[in-house]
């Protein structure tokens, strides 16, 4: 189990996306329609991280073009942070889903920490050739990816952290589907704003400094 040996050694990130397409380094590969990598320029200087791709994005092959990622495009946008500057990816790079009936939507599940941990390979891969400068988590399963199993969004948002075993800082954050499926919405996209507000200025510290 686990994706590491589908990962070619130094390949770059062309070449890791060929190579993620026939992974099969957990069961989830079975029933989706394809692997979502993660998408954005190769020198990005914010890699985001989501938890997995949705129907539309397991259709289209891409992260975060569904009503998820139109939510985040905008509050990126409003946060300031220049949408051609990040690189967009998940935790899980499989859909995961329950068969819906016919014609409907599939209903998206929670990947399971052992899928978590068998598809964190290309998420390492992917940081080390991007190299950002700032990771920022969207949600519990791409938080605790990179922060560790204990780590909670709703007390630990929206500060700057280290990661464990890298070098990058994180900032957490609610997930964009969750600000959809909240009671108070405009609530919820406030929180998630602040957070990516936090990110930008942490940003814009390190383009002052250099
Ligand atoms: N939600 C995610 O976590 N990732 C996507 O790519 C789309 C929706
Ligand atoms: Fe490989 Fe990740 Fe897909 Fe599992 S979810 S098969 S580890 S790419």
């Amino acid at each position: 189990m686990g994706a590491e040996r589908y990962v070619p050694a130094g390949a770059d990130l062309d070449e890791l996306r060929t190579a993620a397409a026939s992974c099969q380094g957990c069961d989830l590969h079975e029933n989706a329609t394809q692997t979502v990598f993660g998408a954005g320029p190769a020198d990005a200087r914010v890699v985001i991280v989501g938890e997995v791709p949705g129907d539309q994005e397991d259709r289209e092959g891409e992260p975060f073009v569904g009503p998820a990622g139109r939510l985040l495009d905008r509050a990126l946008a409003e946060a300031g942070i220049d949408r051609s500057l990040v690189y967009v990816t998940n935790a899980v790079k499989h859909f995961k889903f329950v068969p819906a009936e016919r014609g409907k939507r599939r209903i998206h599940k929670t990947p399971s920490r052992t899928e978590v941990v068998a598809c964190r390979p290309w998420l390492d891969a992917e940081l080390d050739r991007v190299g950002p400068e700032l990771v920022v988590a969207l949600g519990a399963t791409a938080a605790k990816s990179l922060l560790g199993q204990d780590f909670r969004v709703t007390k630990q948002r929206g500060s700057v952290l280290p990661m464990p075993d890298r070098e990058e800082r994180v900032v957490a954050t609610v997930h964009p589907s969750a600000v959809l499926r909240a009671n108070d919405r405009e609530a919820a996209y406030q929180g998630l704003l602040a957070d990516l507000t936090v990110a930008a200025k942490e940003m814009g510290q390190r383009t002052t400094r250099r």
